[in-house]
């Protein structure tokens, strides 16, 4: 799949702006706080209907205006779809797709599914579990429908049952907590067969790739980590209620789970250098790509940001060669003519101060 075309109005520091697309090779250049990453964030957007950025939905819309608006035209199995984005100062969002309003925000994961690499990605090894939980959830939002109402299931629920666990007023909550723990475990229990089917899977291909880059030397494991077993689930849930109570939020579920990173053998989280847990993060988003690739039977689309500065020349080269037939979008304050070079069908775009030049 690819985007054809995006326009924007008044979103960021673009008042106006009608970008098309190469369906290969895209890279956008331009100076620090010209428009670089604006320009990727809208197309993210558009994916995923939320920032990799922020959650403040009323940032988008430029200084001074009232509005925001994003067009995509996107083809995906030959069709030409487009994706209406309009977000209003008071961060309200609103989507249409050819046309139609959509009901619901599942209903647009689908439609365009985008594999971002920034250089915080990095956060994905280094940060907390949280961080790790975000990258699984996004991918497996955009891959696998009913993930995302699955998800959003679990969270009300989990939601509700930490309310209760906070009010200390009300004397007897157990009937109220029971019910909320069974959806927590019917949910839950759904989102651990996901997730671990998905990080199998996603820890084969970057094992594979990091293999590769490492030239054989950097042996890459995953593990999933969950919270709880599925089959214990039910019953670690009931042996916490008590300490839950105290301690007024739920300590069991699939919102505590982790992954571990291991470089041959050790804990990469822990001890592994900068440049190591980069390349980890690198591995972990190209395996993303071809997981998409084969599990929806199209290529995504690959967004970096500003992340070939923070590879060093072999693995740019690397990360060139492995993107053959699949559309990028790039930003960069510049990029050295070797990796120019491997670029083959590319349009370059120039950003100065909100405004965009094809060269
Ligand atoms: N809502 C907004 N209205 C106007 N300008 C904005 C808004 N949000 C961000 N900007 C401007 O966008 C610029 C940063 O753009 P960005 O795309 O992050 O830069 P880069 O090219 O370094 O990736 C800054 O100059 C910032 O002031
Ligand atoms: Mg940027």
């Amino acid at each position: 799949m690819y985007l054809k075309e995006i326009e924007l109005i008044n979103f960021r520091n673009y008042e106006k702006a009608d970008i098309k697309f190469n369906k290969n090779k895209n890279l956008i250049i331009g100076e620090n706080a010209q428009g670089k990453t604006n320009l990727v964030e809208a197309a993210y957007l558009c994916a995923f209907s939320r920032s990799f950025r922020t959650s403040n939905a009323t940032e988008f819309v430029e200084f001074g205006k009232d509005y925001a608006i994003i067009r995509i035209k996107s083809i995906s199995d030959d069709i030409e779809r487009v994706i209406d984005f309009t977000i209003l100062k008071n961060g309200k969002k609103m989507v249409k797709i050819d046309g139609k309003p959509i009901k619901k925000t599942a209903d647009l994961l689908n439609n365009i599914v985008v594999v971002i690499f920034s250089p915080e990605d990095i956060g994905i090894i280094k940060d907390s579990p949280d961080k790790r939980r975000i990258f699984i959830d996004k991918e497996l939002c955009q891959i696998r429908t009913g993930y995302y109402e699955c998800l959003k299931n679990y969270k009300e629920a989990l939601k509700n049952k930490n309310i209760l666990l906070k009010n200390k007023e009300i004397k007897d909550i157990d009937g109220l907590l029971d019910v909320y723990d069974e959806q927590i475990v019917k949910y839950g229990s759904q989102i651990i067969d996901y997730r671990s089917a998905f990080i199998d899977m996603l820890a084969d291909r970057s094992w594979e790739i990091q293999n590769k880059i490492s030239n054989g030397k950097e042996k890459l494991e995953i593990k999933y980590k969950p919270s709880s077993e599925k089959i214990y689930l039910r019953d670690r849930i009931k042996e916490a209620r008590k300490k839950d109570k105290i301690r007024g939020y739920a300590s069991v579920g699939p919102h505590r789970d982790d992954i571990e990173f291991y470089i041959n053998g050790k804990d990469a989280h822990k001890y592994a250098s900068q440049g190591q847990q980069r390349t980890v993060a690198l591995s972990l988003k190209l395996a993303e790509v071809k997981l998409t690739k084969e599990i929806i039977g199209e290529n995504p689309i690959l967004i970096l940001d500003d992340v070939l500065s923070e590879l060093d020349l072999d693995r740019q080269n690397y990360l060139m060669e492995a993107i053959n037939d699949i559309q990028l979008l790039m930003t960069a304050t510049e990029v050295n003519d070797e990796v120019l070079e491997k670029l083959k069908e590319k349009t370059i775009y120039c950003v100065h101060s909100g405004e965009i030049k094809m060269i």
